[in-house]
């Protein structure tokens, strides 16, 4: 017997310079705040982009597509995180960037499909025949190793749990201590062991010891009612990027097999369309059934002209299947060529086709005093204190280059300012580093006025 969890292959999100982003910042009626969750100005886009999340959630809006439009640094790739932020953790959300899909090893439609999967949620209900209770004792019992040696290895674990209505000792397999490790339970803990599979799940600690440290990051939970051993309705939340993964590599993810496992013997290694078919197949099932309902999410992509031809071809169509997540773009350019066409412009770089079917918000550039409370926001985030005129000279510069820019100077001048012996951030250390680093406008003037003694 082996027991894993499905681990989540949620990506982990590039948000470092979006850190200081909580949500869209919207009252109740979907005006945007002035300032709130992070995000400043720029209320068009937001009202816009809550509306999309609402759409979301009530479940109206898969297989559709958005387009954030706007020049560099007024806050696209942001608010599309704080789309993901007001969606929350049930709502599968899957940022990439387009040029993601160029790969030596893999396919470009096949990062595009892996993607579309890991946007597309399951929320899988099973009634599972489990031990529940609050750990009143944990012995694991050892032996002499079988195999000789010194070392001693587990016979097997004795454990004790206790629920309102009585309490039971249960005699369990060496794996399942393995498992109650990995859960890092101890006495006190609630927790409840799955009868067929032995997988164990910490619940969190049982509220009769709440007073007893205050630890934030714990979460009490009251002692279960009912017998020990009983069943139970289990939920479970994955994409069906999981169950591909699950069900690819034989040696993770348990739990799905258990229920994904009559039809797919453990043999497989790759993920391959015929496998996909096949999981796409049981999910239809459970959905009629009644046991899993699908969630569709947000597909991010992120400079959306990165992606060719190729890729839009494919992208329409996923668009049109039955499970398609909703899909945001989001893009800084203008007219250009469409990648791996010869000299075909259209908006965007994006084929007409395609554009016609979407919905585009627009960013707009931020005014001088946006930009200034913007940069203070960072500043907070990152820790640091700057001076009200540098900040003045600082916003005039993001004015007159990005945003971006901006906000990229402000660590050096960090820097500079500790050089210097100071914590606080002065005009003189923006106006340093300023003049040290060049935004790429200057530096591409600087370029063509001395063409000549560039290589080209
Ligand atoms: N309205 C806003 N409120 C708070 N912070 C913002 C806002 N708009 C942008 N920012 C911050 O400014 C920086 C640049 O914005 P962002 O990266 O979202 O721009 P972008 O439109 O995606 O630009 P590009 O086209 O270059 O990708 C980020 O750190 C972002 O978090
Ligand atoms: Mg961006």
């Amino acid at each position: 017997m082996k027991i894993e969890e499905v681990k989540s292959t949620a990506k982990t999100q590039r948000i470092s310079a979006h850190s200081h982003i909580k949500g869209l910042g919207l009252d109740d009626n979907g005006t945007a705040i002035g300032m709130a969750a992070g995000l400043v100005g720029q209320k068009d886009a937001r009202e816009a982009a809550g509306i999309v999340v609402d759409m979301i959630r009530s479940k109206k809006m898969a297989g559709r597509a958005v387009m954030l439009a706007g020049p560099p640094g007024t806050g696209k790739t942001a608010i599309a995180l704080a789309i993901a932020q007001e969606l929350g953790s049930k709502v599968p959300f899957c940022p990439m960037v387009g040029s993601e899909v160029y790969s030596t090893e893999i396919k470009k439609t096949e990062v595009l499909m892996e993607n579309f999967r890991r946007a597309i949620g399951l929320r899988i209900k099973e009634t599972k025949e489990v031990y529940e209770g609050e750990v009143t004792e944990l012995t694991p019992v050892e032996t002499e190793n079988p195999l000789g040696g010194y070392g001693k290895t587990v016979a097997h674990v004795i454990i004790g749990l206790k629920t309102a209505k009585g309490t039971k000792q249960l005699k369990l397999d060496p794996s399942v201590y393995e498992s109650l490790q990995k859960e890092k339970v101890e006495g006190g803990d609630v927790i409840y062991i799955e009868a067929n599979s032995g997988a164990v799940k910490r619940q969190g600690r049982s509220d009769t010891y709440a007073t007893e440290f205050d630890l934030e990051a714990e979460e009490y939970v009251p002692l279960p009612k009912g017998d020990v051993h009983k069943k139970k309705e289990v939920i479970q939340d994955v994409t069906l990027h999981d169950l591909d993964i699950a069900n690819a590599r034989p040696q993770g993810g348990q739990d799905i097999l258990s229920m994904m496992g009559q039809l797919m013997k453990p043999k497989k290694t790759e993920i391959t369309d015929k496998l996909r078919k096949e999981i796409n197949k049981v999910v239809n099932k459970y959905i009629d059934q009644g046991i899993a309902e699908l969630v569709p999410g947000v597909l991010f992509i992120d400079e959306v002209h990165m992606l060719d031809i190729e890729c839009f071809t494919y992208l329409h169509r996923a668009l049109e299947s039955a499970i398609a997540p909703i899909v945001i773009f989001a893009t800084n350019r203008g007219r250009c060529v469409i990648r791996g066409t010869e000299d075909i412009l259209s908006p965007h770089g994006v084929p007409l086709d395609l554009l016609d079917r979407l919905l585009i918000i627009r960013t707009l550039p931020y005014s001088r005093d946006e930009l200034e409370l913007i940069l203070k926001l960072r500043g907070q985030t990152e820790g640091l204190v700057i001076d009200d005129d540098a900040l003045t000279v600082l916003s005039e510069i993001g004015s007159t280059t990005t945003l971006r820019y901006a906000v990229q100077l402000l660590t050096p001048a960090s820097l500079t300012a500790r050089v210097n012996g100071r914590s606080n951030i002065a005009k003189e250390d923006i106006q340093e580093v300023g003049s040290l680093f060049l935004d790429a406008k200057s530096s591409a003037k600087i370029l063509s006025q001395n063409k000549d003694k560039f290589m080209s």
